[in-house]
């Protein structure tokens, strides 16, 4: 049996998963693995707060130092989240040669590169299963079960807190602002949710996958981003009409040496397996150039989810002679030789309001003719006020080309209402 000494950094609500977890499997791990965590020390910013698992005090300590620096400590686990100093601390304990796991996307996505190149320096392990989509185990079966494979794709709901919003909208055809309001008074959403509703925590979770994917580093910052506040309840409504379920995903797609990777609201055919992805549920799915279609589907936050993949990445890291890297140069650069492009092709939905007078519709068809854009799909709604509802999808084009035609189609007879980007 083997006896792995272990430091918290952070105890709320992962930490106490991962703590209940812990002892619960106790028998269970030591069984299966023949290893026994202790839990040594926990870094916490107030010892006396009132936590949901009863750890005991004796443990608590708010001196960093004292799970990064003991040399007993031969494990550390990283629940704080934020950049710094969660980075800060990873990297010390990197650096004195511990394994780390983290359930931290926005350090690992920001900070990779310099967390990955201490941990080859010092010969230390990196793991952060937990840091994208909880349970699912995504960052596993691409850096290993999918070895095999050229990924082309992938497009996911890797943000459960906006599929919740977007589910309840298109339930209940309510409003943004009121469905927010409510998922925050049910402790849904966070009291500021910048960071799920602007897209970027998909953002950090994509910057990641997509390197994994893609064998290649593509880097927070090339990534489009787009959230779901300007989303409307009409447009769900449109969409449902015409068969498609709006969905926040992050989608990256690689041909050849050019990439596309981006985070914003989505239609999707309502029989695509994303579709009925509802609520706080996460899936990813990807296409590979050997396994074909794949989708995994499952809890991608909460304590007792979050706490399935860090245990499974402690015993994953034990069960290692060496530890485990991506296996592509990480320099927080854009791998060199590829390309992002922000002129990606889909389908496109469009709604207008427009004056209701002749020569208006052929104008906005000439817009987009001009483009090289054709019309897939087009929906009138009677006049309200000498006032029309357009809305249209058009077959695949550029976003450039849209972006355009658009630019073109504004005029005093008609205002562009939305455009949503539309993939199969
Ligand atoms: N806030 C995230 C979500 C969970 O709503 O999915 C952690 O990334």
């Amino acid at each position: 049996m083997r006896k792995v000494s272990v430091g918290f950094l952070g105890c709320g609500n992962i930490g106490c998963g991962v703590w209940k977890l812990l002892n619960e499997f106790k028998a269970d791990i030591l069984h299966r693995s023949d290893v026994e965590f202790d839990v040594k020390r926990i870094l916490v910013r107030d010892v006396k707060k009132k936590r949901d698992q009863v750890v005991p005090e004796e443990l608590l300590t708010t001196d960093p130092a004292q799970v990064t620096d003991d040399p007993e400590i031969e494990m550390v686990l990283e629940f704080m989240g934020g950049e710094t100093p969660a980075t800060q601390y990873m990297l010390r304990a990197l650096e004195m040669g511990k394994t780390v796991v983290t359930a931290n996307k926005m350090a690992l996505a920001l900070n990779w590169h310099i967390l990955q190149a201490a941990a080859e320096k010092h010969g230390s392990g990196l793991y952060y299963e937990a840091a994208v989509c909880g349970a699912i185990p995504i960052i596993r079966t691409t850096l290993d079960s999918l070895m095999s494979n050229r990924i082309e794709e992938m497009m996911g709901i890797v943000n459960g807190t906006t599929n919740y919003i977007l589910t309840r909208m298109s339930q209940e055809g309510s409003d943004y602002a009121e469905v927010l309001s409510d998922a925050q008074r049910l402790g849904l959403a966070e009291p500021d949710p910048t960071s799920d509703v602007e897209g970027f925590d998909a953002a950090y979770k994509l910057s990641i996958l997509s390197s994994l994917a893609f064998h290649a580093r593509v880097p927070f910052d090339v990534i489009y981003r787009q959230g779901i506040t300007q989303v409307s309840a009409a447009d769900i409504a449109f969409g449902k009409e015409l068969g498609y379920t709006l969905k926040l995903l992050a989608i990256a797609k690689r041909s050849g040496d050019v990439i596309d990777a981006r985070v914003h609201p989505t239609f999707i055919p309502d029989d695509h397996p994303l579709a009925s992805v509802n609520g706080s549920f996460n899936a990813i799915f990807l296409h590979g150039h050997a396994c074909d279609d794949m989708m995994l589907f499952g809890r991608g936050a909460g304590s007792a989810p979050t706490a399935s993949a860090v245990v499974a990445d402690m015993l994953y890291a034990v069960s290692r002679d060496t530890p485990r890297h991506p296996t592509f140069r990480n320099t927080n650069e854009l791998a060199e030789g590829l390309t992002v492009t922000d002129d990606w092709h889909c389908s496109f939905y469009v709604r207008l309001t427009a004056s209701d007078r002749p020569g208006v519709l052929a104008r906005i068809t000439a817009c987009l003719g001009d483009e090289g854009i054709s019309i897939r799909n087009l929906m009138q709604r009677d006049a309200v006020d000498g006032h029309a509802q357009i809305v249209l999808i058009t077959h695949d084009a550029g976003e450039c080309a849209i972006r355009k035609a658009l630019a073109a189609i504004a005029s005093d007879d008609v205002q562009v209402e939305s455009m949503i980007r539309v993939e199969r």
